[in-house]
């Protein structure tokens, strides 16, 4: 797909791995639309930056865990530049929660960001695109659905819900919409974990090092400009974690 001229949502978009996708999909030709839920000041910024670049913007806040939040993405996106061609469902809430201390609500909001959300994209979006006759949708999910570690029960079981909703996804959609999903390994790490942690993230990837969001950028620009002929696929970039 050629991407000059289209219009190409990023959930969660003004920091982070989804700032920095958003950067390189602008660069590609896009107009741009950054949804955030608090991150308004940077979700603005960018929205300037991206606009300096010649290209189309616009920052939307809205909550994905809802039908409405979905929805009112897709409306503003539609009032602004007319079509939607690519979602980037990037979005997402992290955090352990020990198995002595689940509950319900972890549970339910887990669910709602993590999965109910991609799910309300491909939904909503989906129905969108194909109806225009094309479009495309990457999902992220993480590379640890394949080999879980503890503390994280809530968000691995939506992560796995994104590996599902993205095969049922791409026949649903299809021939219209590809859909596929990348799953991240260590990117960028949470803002509390210690240099001790990160060397043993590090020490147990192949490839020796933390991954950078440049690497999903590219794997995102592969399957949305490089190839219409995929779909289904989940893309582990995660330094061969899924290997170790
Ligand atoms: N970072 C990694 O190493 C890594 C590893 C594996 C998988 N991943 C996956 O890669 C993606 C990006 O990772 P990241 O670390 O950049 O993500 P992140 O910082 O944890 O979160 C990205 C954004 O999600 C938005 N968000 C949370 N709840 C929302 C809601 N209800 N409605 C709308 N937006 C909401 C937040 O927006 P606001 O700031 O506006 O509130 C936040 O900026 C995520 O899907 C993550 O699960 C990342």
């Amino acid at each position: 797909m050629d991407l000059r001229g289209a219009t190409v949502v990023v959930t969660g978009g003004a920091i982070r791995v989804g700032r920095h996708v958003a950067g390189r999909l602008a660069e590609r030709g896009a107009n741009i639309v950054v949804n955030y839920r608090t991150s308004a000041r940077e979700a603005e910024a960018a929205v300037a930056e991206f606009r300096g670049q010649g290209v189309g913007s616009l920052a939307v806040q809205a909550d994905v865990s809802t039908h409405a939040g979905v929805q009112a993405i897709l409306d503003a996106a539609i009032r602004e530049f007319g079509s939607v061609e690519v979602l980037i469902n990037n979005a997402s809430i992290y955090g352990p929660t020990p198995f002595d201390e689940l509950d319900e609500a972890d549970f339910d909001r887990n669910i709602a960001v993590n999965l109910k959300g991609p799910y309300l994209g491909c939904w909503l979006f989906g129905r969108h695109m194909q109806a225009q006759g094309r479009g495309k949708i990457v999902n992220v999910a993480d590379w640890a659905v394949e080999r879980p570690y503890v503390n994280y029960a809530p968000y691995f079981v939506a992560k796995g819900g994104v590996v599902a909703l993205t095969r049922v996804m791409a026949k649903e959609l299809a021939p219209a919409v590809q859909v596929n999903a990348v799953a991240p390994g260590p990117i960028l790490m949470p803002a509390d974990f210690d240099q001790e942690t990160i060397r043993a993230v590090e020490r147990a990837t192949p490839l020796g090092r933390i991954g950078d969001p440049e690497d999903i950028a590219q794997t995102i620009l592969y399957l949305v400009e490089g190839t219409d002929f995929v779909t289904g696929a989940v893309i582990p970039v995660d330094g061969g974690r899924t290997v170790s």
